[in-house]
């Protein structure tokens, strides 16, 4: 059982990657990953299901995604939100990377998105994903790589962010990560998958990039639906006050200082969430960088 989900809820999953994949770069993701209508993909530590539905998305109604996730709050959430997007092809069971509960040659593609970064035994993790896919399928990784970050128009609130960020991660490795038998967070795991794949016997190997960049005041984004995004964001920060709070305090920040950080983001999103006119004018950006690699079973 890993509980990841008390530590990082469906909700904020869903809110934190809701501008991940733009719409232009998901037909090229499902060319490297050969999702097609009709293929049977199992999305290993699905969490909330994100990206169990971009995957699902693709089948377009023919074909199946299975989403395994060893955390049971998250798959109860990951049903409902699939269910309520009207997703019929997708399905969920409780289960770990190291024990997937499918048997061998399954599927036509088995992918973890942003799960080796966290687990101890990755090189098991590859090997069990290369069991389950049939002779002639893929295994597919998909993990953060180092380049990205966010940026705030107002100094104070960058400041204080990165200091937040860094006090959350330093909480988590030392009690969430320990709790749940895992690993420190793993900021190099990007540059070894090709080295773990050709160890797992995998061929046919192709290594991608993808970078995602989100300007919050872009012109093509419409504006009601920012202001919904921000709204979002704004009520998630509130409700995650207390665990944010204390994590802060675990990583080395004052409590004085985390009381700054919360009221003056809250003053930054409702500022645009009552005045979506401000939107057009904050040059607030977010980068993510990921590395996707593929590999073909042979044998
Ligand atoms: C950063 S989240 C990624 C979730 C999802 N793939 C996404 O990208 O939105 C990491 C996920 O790995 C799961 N996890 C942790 N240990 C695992 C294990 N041994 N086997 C499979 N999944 C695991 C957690 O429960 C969590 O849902």
């Amino acid at each position: 059982m890993s509980g990841w989900g008390r530590y990082q809820t469906a909700e904020e999953m869903e809110v934190g990657r809701r501008y991940e994949y733009g719409l232009e770069f998901v037909p090229v993701l499902y060319k490297w990953l050969n999702v097609k209508p009709g293929k049977l993909i199992v999305d290993v530590g699905c969490g909330s299901g994100y990206f169990t539905r971009i995957l699902a998305r693709g089948l377009r109604e023919e074909g199946k995604v299975v989403g395994i996730d060893p955390d049971r709050l998250l798959i109860v959430e990951a049903e409902e939100i699939a269910k309520r997007e009207g997703l019929s092809n997708v399905e969920f069971r409780v289960g770990s990377i190291y024990e997937i509960p499918l048997p061998d040659n399954y599927a036509d593609l088995v992918v973890c998105h942003i799960v080796l970064c966290n687990i101890p035994r990755q090189f098991d993790a590859i090997m069990e994903m290369k069991r389950v896919a049939k002779v002639g399928g893929k295994v597919v990784v998909i993990e953060p790589a180092r380049g990205g970050g966010t940026y705030y128009p107002d100094e104070r609130l960058n400041t204080l962010h990165r200091e937040f960020r860094k006090a959350f991660g330093i909480a988590l490795d030392k009690g969430w990560r320990q709790k749940l038998d895992m690993s420190n967070y793993i900021e190099d795991i990007h540059l070894k998958l090709p080295e773990l794949f050709l160890k797992a016997g995998l061929t046919k190997i192709t290594f991608h990039g993808y970078l995602s960049t989100f300007l919050l005041c872009d012109s093509r984004h419409n504006i009601e639906e920012m202001q919904k995004y921000l709204k979002d964001r704004l009520d998630l920060w509130r409700k995650l006050k207390e665990r944010n709070r204390e994590c802060a305090i675990i990583g080395g920040m004052t409590a004085e200082e985390f009381e700054e950080l919360f009221q003056r983001y809250v003053d930054y999103l409702e500022s645009m969430v009552r005045n979506p006119n401000k939107i057009r004018e904050t040059a607030e950006v977010e980068i993510v960088s990921r590395v996707i690699i593929c590999g073909s079973k042979e044998k």
